[in-house]
């Protein structure tokens, strides 16, 4: 298995001061990686500090052997394969569909196709402007750039924010199909943790900044009290 993402001893944060602390995580090619925990954990702040917009305090991030630079570099790092769909999905409102597309992908040229076989429902709003895309359709669009960019290593920040069930339940196994297909290593943060455990590989859980548990997606599942503990920033709810 090829490691693609290897932190190790990771402080990050903000103005000198880490709200991570001591991560340590592996994403490896073909892998689902699930990063869990509660609101103001530290989920996105790692992911930032992955793209290479983040402070790194000490500790390390690298990326197929390269080590991302401490202080913001993140069109460095998006050139080495790594693609981050953030919690706001980071489409153009302006642009329609197509343009958002087009423009996914720093070089060479985008297989617009491929977002389709994905997302068939895209195949029809081409023309249409990304703001006037419904919440769910924003997100196929988010996803589908990502697809066309061709990431080694995709990250996705609650994906299901804001999102019916019926919806985030159908794009959830995308990020799998993602993996499985192109080898791609997935590092999906996501608030609803069973859906997450049921097409991951592997989980951490950060608690208020400090890993808390990490484990197989069974190993995490078959342990739901400590689990469940970890959101509510205790060691375990048995004593
Ligand atoms: N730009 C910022 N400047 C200073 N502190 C920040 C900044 N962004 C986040 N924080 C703080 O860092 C901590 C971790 O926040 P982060 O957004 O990484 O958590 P999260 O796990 O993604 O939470 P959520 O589930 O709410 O998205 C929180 O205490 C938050 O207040
Ligand atoms: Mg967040």
């Amino acid at each position: 298995m090829t490691n693609l993402l290897e932190i190790e001893k990771l402080h990050t944060g903000y103005d000198g001061v880490a709200v991570v602390r001591d991560l340590d995580l592996t994403v490896n090619a073909g892998e689902v990686v699930a990063l869990l925990g509660p609101n103001g954990a530290g989920k996105t702040t790692t992911l930032t500090t992955i793209s290479g917009m983040g402070d790194i305090i000490s500790g390390s991030v690298t990326i197929m052997g390269r080590p991302v630079p401490r202080l913001r570099h993140a069109h460095r790092v998006a050139r080495w394969g790594v693609t981050h769909v953030p919690e706001n999905r980071g489409i153009l409102f302006q642009l329609t569909v197509r343009e958002n597309l087009e423009m996914a992908k720093t070089k060479g040229k985008v297989d617009i196709d491929r977002a389709v076989e994905y997302f068939p429902a895209l195949g029809s709003l081409m023309h249409r402007r990304g703001g006037l895309l419904s919440g769910g359709e924003q997100q196929m669009l988010a996803l589908g750039r990502a697809i066309v960019a061709e990431p080694k290593l995709l990250m996705v920040d609650e994906m299901s924010l804001g999102l019916a069930p019926v919806i985030y339940e159908e794009l959830m196994p995308v990020v799998r199909r993602i993996a499985d297909e192109t080898n791609a290593g997935v590092l999906l943060v996501e608030q609803h943790v069973d859906l997450a455990l049921e097409v991951a590989d592997r989980g951490y859980v950060l608690s208020h900044g400090d890993l808390a548990m990490h484990g197989t997606a069974s190993e995490l599942l078959a342990d739901r009290h400590l689990l469940d503990a970890s959101y509510l920033g205790v060691e375990s709810l048995d004593d």
